[in-house]
């Protein structure tokens, strides 16, 4: 039997090992069906195979470790999905995503020392299409596991104009296998994923561990601006129809609208731009712009988009240029059982001696498509200052100990639940 603080420096050990596995040499990126996702992946499975799971790839590219229920033969049974995800973002830190497959790890090798018997069996999830990344759609993988994958997602092409379908067979899972991977909801028990907050609730709370209501409605958009190149030296300004200086008015118009919804916790971001042909003596004749919009709700997150759209109509009408905007990926918002939340928040209690409280995600998680298959849950982890996506994402020992903790209460929680 571990102590917290062993939990927390055999975890944070972990995160470290997967942190090495980088397609850089001096930053952290790991995209999805990369062969450094692959590396990883690999990784994952023999932590789980240690910790006495029965181990297999899936054809989306999920790594799953499954402990069987007592008396029962993998993979038949009712069991508990806990998981989170080890693809990156560019630049990453190196706790978003990984530490939920680790804690559900070390959790069950745990689990398993204190000689503790479960009701239901118990899988870990490595997803691998969490960030969207490298294609513009994402959430595959939990997408494949909820079984409401959608199977144009095979066509979609990344920025060197690989489809998924051949990067998935590179990687070594199968197109044509995804929809038998799909889980019956009556085959489980709910899906946990503990994640860091990636805000700064927690810390300012100075709270260790908090449990989540919702996941933030999601729209993903693909804006492009199309004006007419020319030269830089000879077209007077008066009769330009600059693409980018109209993406520029774009960029502020989006941030307008984002600031005015902060009741509806709404925030927009323009996080991807190219220029085209991009010369610095030619005046720009296109520019695609990537856009993400959040909200508390749905309402809020549609009519923000309603806004845009109606604003870029404007800009193209006022300087010449025409903008279009595209949607690329819509996930409403995410409510998590209450039956999880309660276990959580009990677990949490057990765990710190405290009642937690609990908050919204503003950021995705594989819960998005986890809920259409079952009850969905999850534990938050103070990082600091709530900082993410960022290399500097931090968590201490502690904290990676309490949480761990308190996804093996929560496991506890869950199985005296079903006893009763
Ligand atoms: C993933 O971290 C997202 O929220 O986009
Ligand atoms: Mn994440
Ligand atoms: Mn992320």
């Amino acid at each position: 039997m571990s102590t917290t603080r062993e939990l927390g420096e055999r975890t944070q050990g972990m995160v470290d090992a997967l942190a090495a596995i980088s397609a850089e040499p001096d930053r952290l990126v790991r995209l999805f069906l990369t062969p450094e996702h692959r590396r990883a992946a690999d990784l994952v499975g023999e932590w789980m195979r240690a910790a006495g799971l029965t181990v297999r790839m899936d054809a989306a590219g999920t790594m799953r470790g499954l402990r069987p229920a007592p008396g029962e033969d993998a993979p038949a049974g009712k069991k508990l999905l806990i998981g989170s995800h080890i693809d990156t973002v560019i630049d990453a830190g190196r706790y978003d995503g990984p530490l939920g497959v680790i804690a559900g790890i070390v959790a069950l090798e745990e689990i398993r020392a204190r000689g503790i018997v479960l009701p239901f069996g118990v899988e870990i999830l490595a997803f691998g299409d969490e960030e969207g990344v490298r294609f513009p759609k994402t959430l595959s993988s939990s997408s494949t596991v909820a079984g409401i994958l959608d199977p144009s997602m095979l066509d979609m092409v990344d920025a060197d104009g690989i489809s998924f379908r051949d990067a998935l067979l590179a990687f070594g899972g199968d197109p044509e296998a995804l929809a038998a991977e799909a889980c019956r909801p009556r085959d489980v028990v709910g899906y946990v994923e503990l994640h860091i907050e990636q805000g700064p609730v927690l810390e300012q709370a100075g709270e260790p561990l908090g449990v989540v209501t919702a996941i933030a409605s999601q729209g993903r958009y693909r804006l492009t601006v199309k004006g007419e190149a020319g030269h830089a030296g000879t077209v007077p300004m008066a009769i330009r129809h600059d693409a980018l200086a109209a993406a520029a008015e774009v960029v502020a118009l989006i941030e307008e609208i984002a600031r005015k919804g902060a009741r509806h916790s709404l925030v927009a971001t323009v996080g991807e731009m190219r220029v085209l042909p991009g010369a610095s003596n030619v005046i720009p004749g296109e520019v695609h712009l990537s856009l993400d919009v959040r909200a508390a709700d749905d309402d809020a997150r549609i009519g923000a988009a309603a806004d845009i759209r109606q604003g870029l109509a404007a800009i193209g009408a006022r300087r010449g240029v025409v903008v279009t905007m595209e949607t690329v990926h819509e996930k409403p918002v995410a409510t998590c059982a209450p039956w999880l939340r309660e276990a959580i928040a009990a677990a949490i209690a057990e765990t710190t001696g405290a009642r937690p409280r609990e908050l919204m995600s503003g950021a995705g998680h594989d819960g998005q498509a986890m809920v259409k298959l079952t009850g969905i849950g999850m534990i938050f982890v103070r990082c600091h200052a709530g900082i993410s996506h960022n290399p500097l994402e931090f968590v201490t020992i502690d904290d990676l100990g309490l949480a761990v903790e308190a996804l093996i209460q929560t496991i506890l929680e869950i199985a005296r639940e079903r006893a009763g």
